[in-house]
C-alpha cells in the first residue's frame, strides 16, 4: 500500500533518453518519471532546453571512458546541460521563494532534454517573466565555457588579441562576443564555409578565417602585425592543433577545450620555451569544485544578455521529439550558433 502511494506521486514527463551508448538511434522519446528535487535543488518546468556538442560525446559513450569520465553517467540517461523554465517545486524550505520564478539553469548532471529538470538552486539565475527564453537557453554550458576560458583559464587583458577556433559554433559564437565585452582588441574566428565566416563577422569579430585553407595561419599573422595572437581558444584538434603554434604570439596562452577533429599529434612541451608560451587545459565539470566561479559566470551571462551586449545565436528550434535530428545537424556541421529544443 505504501509502495503504491509512493508510485502514484511520481508523475510521468516526456523526455529524450538513452539506455545504451551509440549512434543517434539510441535516443528514445518517451515517458520518464519526473525527478524529485533534493535539498538545495529546484524542480523546473522546462520551456526551452538546448543541445551541446558534448551531448553527442555523452551519447556515444566517450565520456564513459575512465580518462574522460567526470561525475559519471548512469543508464538510462537524459542529457541536456542547460534549460529555461519556471520553478514548480523546491527541495529546501528556504528555497520555496523560488516557486513561480522564471529561471535559466545550468544542469551539469544532465536532464535538460525533458519537460521537467532538477537544478541546484545556486546554478539558477532568475530572469524577468517577459524575457525571451530562446536567448537564455543557449547560455549556461556553452556560455560558461566561453566565459571561464577567458576569465579563469586565462585573464584576458584589455587590448589583447584572441583567436577563437570553430567560432561559428555554440561556444565559439559566444566566445567571440564575450572577448569583445571583456575588452579584447583584435578578435579573430575560424570556420569552414563562407556562410559561417560571414556569420562570425556579424558577431563582431574583426576578421573570420577559413581554416580549411593550408595557409590560414598567415591571415592570423597579417591581422596581428606578424606577432600572432595573445590568446588562442582551441576546440578542434587534428592538424589544426599543430598549426596553432605558427600564429601564437610570444607569451601567448593556448587553451585546449575540445577535439572535434580528434586529438592531433603528440606534442613536445619544450617547444613552449621558444616563445615563453603557456598551454592550459579546460574541462567545465572540473569547475564544479569552484561553484563561486560558475555562479559569477551565470550572473555575467544573464546580465550581458539582458543588457543586449551578448546576443546568443539561435540556429534552429526543434521539438524535443526531434533531438536526434539536432544531433545530426551538429555532427554534419550544418549549424551556426545553438540548437534549441521546444519541450512543450
Ligand atoms: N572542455 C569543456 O568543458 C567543453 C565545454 C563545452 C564544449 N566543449 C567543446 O567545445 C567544442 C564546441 O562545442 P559546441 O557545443 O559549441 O559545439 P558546436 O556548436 O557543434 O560547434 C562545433 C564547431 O566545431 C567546428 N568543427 C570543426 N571540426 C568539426 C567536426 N569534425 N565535427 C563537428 N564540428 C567541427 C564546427 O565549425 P566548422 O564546421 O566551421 O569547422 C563548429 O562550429 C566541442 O569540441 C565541445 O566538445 C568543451
Amino acid at each position: 500500500m505504501l509502495l503504491l502511494k509512493t508510485m502514484q506521486k511520481v508523475n510521468p514527463m516526456k523526455a529524450i533518453f538513452f539506455e545504451k551508448f551509440g549512434t543517434r538511434d539510441v535516443l528514445q522519446f518517451g515517458d520518464r518519471p519526473e525527478p524529485a528535487p533534493q535539498q538545495k535543488e529546484l524542480l523546473i518546468e522546462v520551456e526551452r532546453s538546448s543541445v551541446n556538442y558534448v551531448d553527442i560525446r555523452e551519447r556515444q559513450g566517450t565520456y564513459n571512458r575512465p580518462e574522460t569520465h567526470v561525475g559519471g553517467i548512469e543508464l538510462p540517461h537524459i542529457s541536456g546541460l542547460q534549460a529555461v523554465g519556471t520553478v514548480i517545486a523546491a527541495g529546501s524550505k528556504e528555497d520555496k521563494v523560488w516557486i513561480g520564478k522564471k529561471v535559466v539553469a545550468y544542469t551539469p548532471k544532465g536532464g535538460g532534454y525533458a519537460q521537467k529538470v532538477v537544478a541546484e538552486t545556486s546554478f539558477c539565475v532568475e530572469i524577468p517573466e517577459s524575457a525571451n527564453a530562446d536567448l537564455f537557453a543557449a547560455l549556461p554550458n556553452q556560455g560558461l565555457t566561453a566565459y571561464l576560458l577567458l576569465t579563469a583559464s586565462t585573464q584576458i587583458q584589455p587590448g589583447e588579441s584572441v583567436l577563437v577556433q570553430g567560432a561559428s559554433g555554440g561556444v565559439g559564437s559566444l566566445a567571440v562576443q564575450i572577448a569583445k565585452i571583456l575588452g579584447a582588441g583584435t578578435v579573430l574566428g575560424t570556420a569552414s564555409t563562407s556562410e559561417k565566416l560571414d556569420f562570425i563577422r556579424s558577431l563582431g569579430a574583426d576578421d573570420a578565417i577559413d581554416y580549411t585553407r593550408e595557409d590560414w595561419t598567415k591571415r592570423v599573422l597579417e591581422n596581428t602585425s606578424g606577432r600572432g595572437v595573445d590568446v588562442l581558444l582551441e576546440s578542434i584538434g587534428g592538424n589544426i592543433f599543430e598549426q596553432n603554434f605558427e600564429c601564437l604570439a610570444p607569451f601567448g596562452r593556448h587553451i585546449i577545450f575540445g577535439s572535434t577533429r580528434g586529438p592531433g599529434q603528440p606534442f613536445a612541451p619544450r617547444r613552449l620555451m621558444q616563445k615563453s608560451q603557456t598551454m592550459t587545459g579546460f574541462y567545465l565539470p572540473v569547475f564544479l569544485a569552484k561553484p563561486e566561479l560558475i555562479q559569477a559566470g551565470m550572473e555575467f551571462l544573464v546580465k550581458a544578455t539582458l543588457e543586449e551586449k551578448l546576443r546568443p545565436s539561435i540556429a534552429r528550434i526543434l521539438p524535443l521529439s526531434q533531438t536526434a535530428e539536432a544531433h545530426r545537424l551538429l555532427e554534419d556541421r550544418e549549424i551556426q550558433g545553438t540548437i534549441l529544443l521546444d519541450t512543450k
